[in-house]
């Protein structure tokens, strides 16, 4: 099994633009775990849950209609077997995920699935506990940042409103997998490079 690469950080600090880019560029298949704790916040709204009633969010949970796959070298949610895409964006999930993020059984069921993927082939996977909780043994982590002003701009650019403040706080706030730097990670500031720039010094990184 190739040891996964695990991309963390905050809210909108280019994770999933340079793991995808990176994953390209190694020919590895791109794991969003975000993506996988968005699906799981829409579905629960979509049948009327509410995601701070954790008692109602785990009866629920074992029939979750949902699958994981790939769509070429990028992974995706299926709902029903059909793909999710403009759902998981949706601003009542951009308010809600954190709060379904922080239940660990749902953390454990994900997780799962994320350790699927890396079983089968090479994985650049991006999240916020991938160094710390899902491969911790890997030696190649990478705790990617960019300053609140940045990110929030990053974004306002995607045309996007988004409580990212809010979300890390309560992401770094939870007691199961918090979002932190694992301690043997490196940190990469992005404030001021360019896309390219990260994904040569984090490609680089990993094949020195
Ligand atoms: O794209 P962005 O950085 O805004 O967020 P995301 O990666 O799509 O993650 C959405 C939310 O899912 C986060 O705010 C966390 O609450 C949760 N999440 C998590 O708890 N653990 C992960 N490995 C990935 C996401």
């Amino acid at each position: 099994m190739h040891p996964a690469i695990a991309i963390d950080g905050p809210a909108a600090s280019g994770k999933s633009t340079v793991a995808k880019l990176i994953a390209d560029r190694l020919g590895y298949t791109f794991i969003n775990t975000g993506a996988m704790y968005r699906a799981v916040t829409w579905y629960m709204l979509e049948q009327g849950i509410d995601p701070a009633d954790t008692d109602a969010v785990l009866a629920a949970l074992p029939s979750v209609p949902l699958s994981f796959g790939k769509d070429g070298s990028r992974s995706i949610v299926l709902c029903n077997g059909s793909p999710l895409t403009e759902e998981l964006t949706r601003q009542e999930v951009n308010d809600h995920v954190s709060t379904i993020a922080a239940i660990p059984e749902v953390r454990s069921l994900l997780v799962n699935r994320q350790r699927d993927y890396n079983r089968q082939e090479p994985v650049v996977m991006e999240g916020r506990d991938i160094g710390t909780v899902v491969f911790p043994d890997t030696p190649f982590k990478y705790f990617v940042t960019a300053s609140e002003e940045v990110r929030a701009a990053r974004r306002a650019a995607e045309g996007l409103t988004d409580s990212i403040a809010e979300r890390d706080r309560k992401d770094s706030s939870r007691a199961t997998a918090p979002l932190a730097q694992a301690q043997d990670a490196l940190l990469v500031d992005t404030s001021d490079m360019s896309i390219d720039q990260v994904v040569n010094f984090i490609t680089d990184n990993i094949q020195q």
